[in-house]
């Protein structure tokens, strides 16, 4: 049975991961998230930049990683990074050193390797994130892993160069036995552009070489579904 949480709209939806975020991260002493690219959590990041999130979660905790990253320099526009940095990091009081982005600039298994190896001297060995967000295409991609693409096959690099349908089409990303060894995993899906694919997900066979998005099983953490109201139309009702 998933933890499906439903909301009204995207604005909701981001309200009530913000809070989710923030109660996951009360209290803990180092709170590691690997944050998703693309359009749908730029509302969370700009509800955790802003009154009362911004001022009450202590972010000193907080350490910023990325699940996946564009193969472009970090001041380009379609770089995830930049993304979370004009709506987030540059409004909230994070040392620079808890900032751990994937190095979209260097070719991408030089940036690949030296994720992993930045992901090592924090975790000192298998990451064990304690959330992974996560966001989902169209075509049932996580991440960035895309429907029939290599890095689905991969059992042990932690960090892999991909190959995206659409531009930019060169991605880093972690991979699945990473991001199923996280504590908790945040699906934020918003949209009825979603609505067939989540469907399919969800409540369909399983085919995660076309639907990326059901290689996702934590193996002893938690996968939480936040969907808003038009992306869950079509799934089927809750038992
Ligand atoms: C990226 C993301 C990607 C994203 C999905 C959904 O780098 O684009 O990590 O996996 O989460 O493509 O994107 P939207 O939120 O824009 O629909």
């Amino acid at each position: 049975m998933n933890d499906l949480r439903l909301f009204s709209d995207t604005d909701a939806l981001a309200q009530g991961a913000a809070a989710f975020i923030a109660q996951q991260a009360s209290g803990q002493r180092r709170f590691s998230i690997a944050l998703s690219g693309g359009s749908t959590p730029r509302a969370l990041y700009h509800v955790l930049a802003s009154p009362p999130f911004a001022t009450h979660i202590n972010w000193s905790q907080f350490h910023l990683f990325w699940g996946d990253e564009r193969c472009v320099p970090p001041d380009h526009p379609d770089s995830n990074y930049r993304m979370a940095a004009e709506t987030l990091i540059s409004h909230v009081a994070l040392p620079p050193e808890n900032i751990h982005r994937m190095f979209g600039e260097r070719p991408p298994h030089e940036g690949a390797s030296a994720y992993a190896a930045e992901l090592r001297a924090f975790f000192g060995g298998l990451p064990h994130f304690d959330l992974v967000l996560l966001g989902m295409g169209d075509d049932g991609h996580t991440a960035s892993l895309f429907p029939h693409t290599p890095a689905l096959h991969e059992t042990t690099r932690w960090v892999v160069p991909n190959e995206a349908p659409v531009a930019p089409y060169g991605r880093l990303t972690l991979t699945a036995p990473v991001i199923n060894a996280a504590s908790t995993v945040l699906f934020l899906i918003s949209g009825r552009t979603k609505a067939a694919r989540l469907h399919e997900v969800l409540d369909g066979a399983s085919d995660p070489q076309r639907l990326p998005a059901q290689m996702i099983h934590p193996v002893s953490g938690h996968i939480i579904w936040m969907v808003d109201a038009p992306a869950a139309q079509l799934l089927n009702p809750s038992p």
